[in-house]
């Protein structure tokens, strides 16, 4: 059959937010034009993100049941900790509230001001808690990502002569470590190559430099190499994963991705001297290395999850979905970054909205005449969220990715024609200035006013 159907069936019901257009004109402006600061019950369709929102399985809900809550040693630990091990093949596990605390934890206790950690791009809250202890993040995306509609494969490798120059120029002793991201969100949802982890590992052995994978949406990233690359169009996608992470000194996780869960991530490594460090802090500020901030319960969802996340039909169908967007938006003509992301259809809000400047926040505009037309919620990647280094950087998310497991089809045909009529009217859509911002992450709570 032609038609890629929901590998599931729905067994549970949650209304949506419907509003008026006239409730949705006042939202917004009491929202301060930041879409991140309208109530959830005021939106039809989220599509905000993918971090945490998607609908877990009826397996995942049965092992929530037998969660351990012992403080310290639970059978859900063990699952968890077994889980991970298996996939990833790191020595100590450390599980967490989310991924920025894996994230803090290790710049808390790895990095002294002034050193640098190169990354293919790091992520809006990697870059925050490495700049929050005095470091320097530094985005080393490859020459092909620069091309928004080029449908190349990898476009989220990471430049390795770009990282070799770098190590010159810098000197090892200044890169504690180097990241690699998986798949790269912010350079429009893009995977990362076998070929280009596996060099961007050579390079940084090299120098005896070790290399942490950001690994959010390693299962994702194991789909597009099975795909496209060379040589693992047998391999399953655990085998995949595994051979990903066979060139990881350490990882950090949100499990609010491809680990399918609403909460959680980890923290993992072998060096046992980063471990001890890492270990002390997690009891400091996220709990006992049993638990982290998780319950027993989210443990256990998390451990569900992570292979169901590797599972083939799921990834096909999730990529099919984005595939499905995507080519419904080139066809109006709507300029979206290419090749589609596996999370998300990633729109170009300065090509969208031709008619406004960078320091107009095309894509706070996109974002609220979203909202304003149909209630749906999307949010800006760009020069608001990355804006004081990279206020070139002009894409917008559109339609996340676990999300597949929470709207259907007809969900996403009523966005295509929400974004339909906003293209047809797209001259009227007005630019933004901001009128409050925070020094850290000011997306999420900026105010902003419309010209
Ligand atoms: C690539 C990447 N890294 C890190 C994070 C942070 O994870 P969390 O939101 O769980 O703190 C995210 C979240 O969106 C992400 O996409």
């Amino acid at each position: 059959m032609r038609t890629i159907i929901e590998p599931f069936r729905i067994k549970m019901t949650e209304p949506l937010g419907i509003t008026t257009a006239v409730e949705r004109k006042k939202k917004l402006k009491a929202a301060h034009y930041n879409v991140f600061l309208i109530d959830a019950e005021h939106v039809t369709i989220d599509l905000l993100t993918d971090s945490g929102t998607g609908a877990m399985s009826a397996q995942q809900w049965a092992a929530m049941m037998v969660g351990d809550e012992s403080y310290a040693g639970s059978k859900s630990w063990h699952r968890f900790n077994d889980t991970v091990q298996d996939i990833t093949g790191l020595k100590h596990i450390f599980p967490t509230h989310q991924g920025r605390a894996a994230e803090r934890i290790l710049a808390a206790t790895r990095l002294k001001p002034g050193q640098i950690v190169p990354n293919n791009s790091h992520f809006d809250t990697t870059r925050a808690n490495i700049e929050y202890v005095g470091a320097v993040a530094f985005d080393l995306p490859c020459p092909r990502s620069r091309d928004l509609y080029s449908s190349v494969p990898f476009k989220g490798d990471m430049d390795v002569a770009k990282l070799e120059q770098l190590i010159k120029d810098k000197g090892a002793r200044n890169i504690p470590f180097g990241m690699i991201t998986v798949t790269n969100n912010t350079g429009g949802g893009q995977p990362v190559s076998m070929k280009n982890i596996a060099d961007v590992k050579r390079v940084l052995k090299k120098h005896k430099i070790p290399l942490v994978i950001d690994c959010c949406r390693f299962a994702e990233n194991a789909y597009f190499i099975q795909r496209h690359e060379k040589g693992y169009a047998n391999k399953s996608l655990l085998q995949i994963a595994q051979e990903m992470f066979s060139y990881a000194d350490a990882a950090t996780m949100s499990a609010k991705k491809d680990g399918l869960a609403n909460i959680g991530g980890f923290l993992a490594c072998n060096n046992d001297e980063w471990a001890e460090h890492f270990r002390n802090l997690l009891i400091l500020t996220e709990g006992f290395p049993t638990y982290g901030g998780l319950a027993g319960r989210d443990l256990e969802a998390i451990a569900v999850g992570l292979y169901e996340a590797l599972d083939a039909d799921y990834q096909h169908y999730r990529h099919a979905t984005v595939g499905y967007i995507a080519a419904r938006m080139i066809k109006l003509g709507i300029p979206i970054v290419q090749p589609p992301g596996g999370h998300a259809v990633f729109i170009d809000a300065a090509g969208f909205c031709p008619h406004l400047k960078a320091d107009q926040f095309p894509g706070i505009g996109l974002t609220n005449a979203l909202y304003l037309e149909g209630g749906v919620r999307a949010v800006e990647l760009g020069s608001v969220m990355f804006g004081r280094r990279d206020a070139k950087t002009k894409v917008e998310i559109a339609a996340p990715n676990e999300l597949v497991r929470v709207y259907t089809q007809s969900h996403f045909d009523y966005v295509i024609e929400v974004l339909a009529q906003i293209y047809k009217d797209r001259k009227k859509i007005p630019g933004h200035r901001i009128v409050r911002q925070p020094p850290f992450l000011r997306h999420f709570t900026a105010h902003f006013a419309p010209h």
